[in-house]
C-alpha cells in the first residue's frame, strides 16, 4: 500500500545507495524518479561494490521490481553498459522496467554541458558534463527526445533532424565546434531505441498497480536538496528537482500516495563541484575525513570538499521534504575525531540567521556558528546496537536529531549492508 521516499538532505552521496539497498529487502518495487548518470549510488552487499547511475540500487534483490520513472533523463549507453555489467555479475534484469516518457541524453548534450561549462569560465558549476542540464533543458524547452521515441522510427528520424540543425547551429555559430551527423545518431539511436524496447513500459502505472494490489514502493532519491532546482543553493544546483516532490512529477504519482519520507544525511557534509558550503573545512580535518572516507565522487572521481555537519541545512532540509525520520549515514568516518562541531545557526551582517539565505552569494557570506562536542575516538563500525554506541557518539546523534527536528531511524555505521544500526523501524 504505502509508498515511501528516500530523499537526500544535503549536497548528494549522503549514502542513498547504502540505505536503499538495505530497505529493499522488504520492498517490492524500486523507483527512480529523477536526474540521470549524474548520480553514483554505492552498494555493498554480499552480491559485491556495484556503483549505480540508473538503475535503481533494488536490483539486488530477486523479488524486487525496479522503475526508472519518466523524470529521469537517461543515456542508452549508460544505461544499456549498466545492465550488461549488471548481468555479468549474475543479476537478473528481467523485472527492470523504463518509462517510455523519459527524456533521452543525446551526443548534443553531453558536448553542449562541456562547452557551457567551459564558457562560464570562473563561475563554471562543476557539472558531471554528463548532459543533464542541456537535457533537462531541452525537455522544459520542449526539444526534448523520449525513449518511446525511438520506436517510431519516421517521426524520430524528423524530430532529430529538426532538433539536430538547431543544436548544429548552436554548436558551430556560439561555440565555433564541429557539427554533428544526423545520420550517425539516427543509426546510433535506432539500434539503442531496439535494444531498449524490451525494457519500456508505461511505468506510471505499474507504479499506480503496485499500490493498488497492496505493495510497498520504494521511491530511490537522487542527488540531494541543496542541488535541487528550486531550492538547492541556484545556480550551484542540478537541473531537476531532487527533493520529495519530484517523485510526484517524475513518477506519475499522487502526492497522497507517499506515506512517509526519510531524509538521508552524512553525518557531516560534503559537496562536490561549486558553490557555497558554509561548513567547509581547508585544514587537517577535511584531509583526515577525505582520505579516511575515501570522499571521491563516485560518478566523476573529483575530491569531495568536506566539511562539519551544518544543521542550519539539515532542518531546512527537513522541513521542505517533510521528513518523517532520518538515516545518519558514515558516523563510522568521524570515528578518530578527538572533538566534533556541528554549525547551529550563521551569522551574516550582523544577524543570526537560523534558515539558509535563498541567495548563493548571500549564503556564501554566512560564517557558521559552531558549537563542539567531544569526540569519542572508538571503532564504531562493528557495533549494531543504539546502546553500545560510545556515549559521546549517542550525544553527537542525538543532538542531530534535535537540531534537524527530524528523529533518527537508522545510522549507517559502514558501507556494507549489515553495518547498520536500526533505532526505529522504517518498514
Ligand atoms: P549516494 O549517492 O547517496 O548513494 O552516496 P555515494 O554512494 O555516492 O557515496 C556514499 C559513500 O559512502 C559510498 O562509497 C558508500 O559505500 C559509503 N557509505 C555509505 N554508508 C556508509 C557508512 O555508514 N560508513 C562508511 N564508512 N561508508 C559508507
Ligand atoms: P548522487 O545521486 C553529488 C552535482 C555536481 C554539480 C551539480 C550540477 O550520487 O547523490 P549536473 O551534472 O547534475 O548538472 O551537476 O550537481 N551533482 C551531484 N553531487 N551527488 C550527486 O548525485 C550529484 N549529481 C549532481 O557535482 O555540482
Ligand atoms: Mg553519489
Amino acid at each position: 500500500m504505502p509508498a515511501i521516499a528516500v530523499i537526500g538532505a544535503q549536497w548528494g552521496d549522503e549514502g542513498k545507495g547504502k540505505i536503499i539497498d538495505l530497505l529493499a529487502e522488504k520492498v517490492n518495487m524500486v523507483a527512480r524518479f529523477s536526474g540521470g548518470n549524474n548520480a553514483g549510488h554505492t552498494v555493498v552487499n554480499p552480491h559485491g561494490e556495484f556503483r549505480m547511475h540508473l538503475v535503481p540500487s533494488g536490483i539486488f534483490y530477486r523479488h524486487v521490481t525496479c522503475i526508472i520513472g519518466n523524470g529521469v533523463v537517461v543515456d542508452p549507453a549508460v544505461l544499456l553498459e549498466e545492465i550488461d555489467q549488471l548481468k555479468e555479475r549474475g543479476m537478473a534484469v528481467d523485472k527492470l522496467f523504463v518509462s517510455d516518457r523519459a527524456h533521452l541524453i543525446m551526443p548534443y548534450h553531453i558536448l553542449l554541458d562541456g562547452l557551457e561549462e567551459e564558457s562560464r569560465g570562473g563561475s563554471a558549476i562543476g557539472t558531471t558534463r554528463k548532459g543533464i542540464g542541456p537535457c533537462y533543458m531541452d525537455k522544459a524547452g520542449r526539444l526534448g527526445i523520449r525513449t518511446g521515441d525511438l520506436l517510431q522510427r519516421e517521426p524520430f528520424l524528423e524530430r532529430l533532424r529538426s532538433v539536430l540543425d538547431y543544436k548544429n547551429r548552436i554548436l558551430t555559430r556560439v561555440y565555433e565546434a564541429q557539427p554533428l551527423s544526423l545520420e550517425e545518431i539516427y543509426d546510433k539511436y535506432c539500434r539503442y531505441g531496439e535494444q531498449l524496447a524490451p525494457f519500456l513500459r508505461e511505468t506510471d502505472l505499474m507504479v499506480e498497480q503496485a499500490l493498488e494490489r497492496g505493495e510497498t514502493v520504494l521511491l530511490e532519491g537522487a542527488q540531494g536538496t541543496l542541488l535541487d532546482i528550486d531550492f538547492g543553493t541556484y545556480p550551484y544546483v542540478t537541473s531537476t528537482s531532487a527533493m520529495v516532490g519530484g517523485a510526484c512529477s517524475g513518477l506519475g504519482l499522487s502526492p497522497v500516495r507517499i506515506d512517509r519520507i526519510y531524509g538521508v544525511f552524512k553525518a557531516y557534509c560534503t559537496r562536490v563541484g561549486s558553490g557555497p558550503m558554509p561548513t567547509e573545512l581547508f585544514d587537517d580535518t577535511a584531509e583526515l575525513i577525505r582520505e579516511r572516507a575515501h570522499e571521491y565522487g563516485t560518478t566523476t572521481g573529483r575530491p569531495r570538499r568536506c566539511g562539519w555537519f551544518d544543521a542550519v541545512v539539515g532542518r531546512f532540509s527537513a522541513r521542505i521534504n517533510g521528513f518523517s525520520g532520518s538515516c545518519i549515514t558514515r558516523l563510522d568516518v568521524l570515528d578518530v575525531l578527538p572533538s566534533l562541531k556541528i554549525c547551529t545557526g550563521y551569522r551574516l551582517n550582523g544577524e543570526t540567521l537560523t534558515s539558509p539565505p535563498s541567495n548563493s552569494s548571500l549564503l556564501a557570506r554566512c560564517e557558521p556558528l559552531y558549537e563542539e562536542l567531544p569526540g569519542w575516538q572508538s571503532d564504531t563500525s562493528g557495533l549494531r546496537r543504539f546502546e553500545d554506541l560510545p556515549p559521546q557518539a549517542r550525544s553527537y546523534v542525538k543532538r542531530l536529531e534535535e537540531l534537524t527536528a527530524c528523529p533518527i531511524n537508522i545510522i549507517s555505521v559502514g558501507p556494507r549492508r549489515e553495518q547498520t544500526i536500526v533505532v526505529r523501524e522504517i518498514i
